[in-house]
């Protein structure tokens, strides 16, 4: 089938709702998911949004601010973390007026709590920030707003997939979906298309991520043309439940849960002695890890412990439930009596596809390309720098969120009708009869490859022999993937064709992060080289943009926007 919309959102998580509440109802705006919205991943978000309330203690988003662009080792787009922070009261009240049942203060304001690097006047030490609903923030403020877009009459294709972007002569003109109930491609044509499709932790062996984060808007986006920024800084975050990657929010030490090693020593004071444990976290992620490298993980093991038995049951009851109840049922561990192992877990992308602050995406000259945006964890509108703040994901979802679905509004005036493209859907269904004729390796076999490549090779550590090692394996991969095959070739429901086609994309991506992280010969966030340790904002305040080539990928680079913050050494 043929649909037509004004404006096409890609994604039903945090970004792409608030971007589709924000367009007007005389525009025909549709919305396609790989699964049910509630499901997205924005969903699993736990610790809270940040906004400088100041309900619990003195705070000002210029603090803010700052932090963000410390956190992000004076990456970020300063332009970007000032929009970001002057607008996060704003955007959390609107989320309460809409119903986000936060938790409360004993006055009845919305509660606050400290989470790493945001700190009281620029870097004096931890504020409360973080705005929450217990340890499910994301949970009910996705809850709320899928019920703001069904009370909208949004137009939601559930269960479909994005298998193409048509741009064509460099204009946006709608995408290819596939409708896996029935295994139908549908050619959906629109003025203008939102990609929000999140991000792609699904590269690396222990990770955070849902299963559908495999990265699909964003590989489409690279190869139609589209250059991504900054792909080498991948975060991972501190805590992930060992050995299963499951995370355990900041806010467990937000609430003054500690890491201790295997001797029972706590040492993040080691690591940064004015924050501690709620430092940034490639600090601590780095902290762990070099714990774990030096034979101070639990019994020798690669993984530390969480502390947090000195809070007490009552408070982790109220507070951190959901995290606790995750230890008891992957690990028969009893917060409140014992700590939690853990370890660090590829959790964000920093990097993705390049967009302005109004979420239009940027060709490799910096110039927008007409009907295209991004917003959310798919797009780097560099906000996030080298390293992303906890709670700064949730925050960026919907004030970026809702900047893109005001600026597809306003150009739709002048975009003009999506010109149809002769045999848009040729080159989809000629993938999915290789992918149902090859004879080759499983999907499943090669993802679990490329999944310990990623993890051995290109990590909270890294060096250039690793990462061309990496680079190498990959790319021996992807030559593999050629002739995938797989075993159901129907077309009900055919999650095995799905696996195959996602795979391209993870492949895709896992090549771009190498590559970008080869090129960039300094240590600078979450990007930490064991071969150059230092951060040299002389040759590297920059950011990289990879291309798809005609043959390798191509590496360039554009600058950092520098406004009230000049770079200087981080301390925490
Ligand atoms: O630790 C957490 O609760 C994660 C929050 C975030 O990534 O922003």
């Amino acid at each position: 089938m043929e649909f037509i919309f004004d404006a096409l959102v890609v994604g039903s998580g945090l970004a792409g709702l608030r971007a589709a509440l924000e367009i007007p109802e005389n525009l025909k705006v549709g919305l396609i998911s790989k699964v049910f919205p509630t499901r997205s991943h924005s969903g699993a978000a736990q610790g809270g949004i940040g906004a400088a309330l100041g309900n619990e203690e003195p705070d000002s988003w210029e603090w803010h601010m700052y932090d963000t662009v410390k956190g992000g080792d004076y990456l970020t787009d300063q332009d970007a973390a000032e929009t970001l922070a002057m607008d996060a009261a704003r955007a959390v009240y609107e989320l309460e007026h809409m119903g986000v049942p936060f938790n409360r203060t004993p006055e009845g304001k919305i509660a606050q709590r400290a989470f790493g690097g945001h700190t009281r006047n620029f870097g004096e030490g931890p504020v409360k920030r973080s705005c929450f609903a217990a340890d499910r923030t994301g949970r009910v403020v996705l809850d709320t707003m899928f019920g703001k877009a069904v009370e909208r009459k949004i137009h939601i294709f559930t269960e479909f997939y994005m298998l193409d972007v048509i741009i064509d002569h460099g204009k946006v003109a709608g995408i290819i979906s596939y409708e896996l109930a029935t295994g139908h491609l549908h050619t959906i044509w629109s003025k203008a298309v939102l990609i929000a499709t999140g991000g792609f932790g699904r590269v690396y062996k222990t990770n955070s991520n849902c299963f559908t984060n495999t990265g699909d808007g964003v590989y489409l986006c690279y190869r139609n043309g589209v250059p991504l920024e900054d792909m080498e800084f991948v975060q991972f975050h501190p805590t992930g439940i060992y050995p299963l990657g499951v995370l355990v929010s900041e806010a467990a030490r937000g609430e003054g849960g500690v890491l201790k090693n295997g001797i029972g020593r706590r040492f993040m004071p080691d690591y940064a002695p004015t924050l501690v444990d709620l430092a940034p976290r490639d600090v601590v992620s780095r902290a762990i890890s070099t714990e774990i490298r030096a034979g101070r993980g639990v019994d020798g093991k690669d993984y530390v412990n969480l502390d947090l038995t000195h809070l007490g049951a009552d408070k982790i009851e109220e507070k951190l439930s959901d995290i606790s109840s995750f230890a008891r049922i992957y690990l028969g561990v009893d917060a409140t009596s014992e700590p939690i192992p853990v370890t660090p877990t590829c959790h964000y992308m920093m990097g993705g596809i390049p967009t302005d602050l109004n979420g239009r995406v940027l060709n490799v000259n910096g110039s927008p390309i007409s009907g295209l945006y991004s917003a959310g964890e798919a797009a780097c509108v560099s906000v996030h720098g080298a390293n992303r703040l906890g709670t700064n994901s949730l925050l960026d979802l919907v004030v970026f969120g809702r900047r893109a679905g005001r600026a597809m509004t306003e150009d739709i005036k002048s975009l003009g009708a999506p010109t149809p493209v002769k045999d848009s859907q040729g080159r989809v269904e000629a993938r999915i009869k290789a992918i149902k004729d090859g004879k080759g390796p499983k999907p499943a076999d090669l993802r679990t490859k490329m999944k310990q490549i990623m993890t051995d090779f290109c990590s909270v550590f890294r060096n250039q022999a690793d990462m061309e090692r990496g680079l190498r394996e990959i790319r021996g991969l992807k030559e593999q993937y050629r002739s995938v095959s797989i075993d159901n070739k129907g077309e009900n429901y055919n999650t095995d064709l799905l696996d195959a086609i996602e795979l391209e994309s993870l492949l895709g991506l896992a090549e771009v992060i190498l590559v970008s992280a080869l090129s960039r010969t300094e240590s600078r966030g979450a990007h930490y080289r064991e071969d150059y340790p230092d951060r040299d904002d002389h040759n590297w305040l920059k950011h990289t943009l990879v291309m798809a080539g005609s043959h390798d990928p191509e590496v360039s680079f554009k600058p950092v926007k520098i406004t009230r913050f000049q770079p200087k050494a981080r301390k925490f």
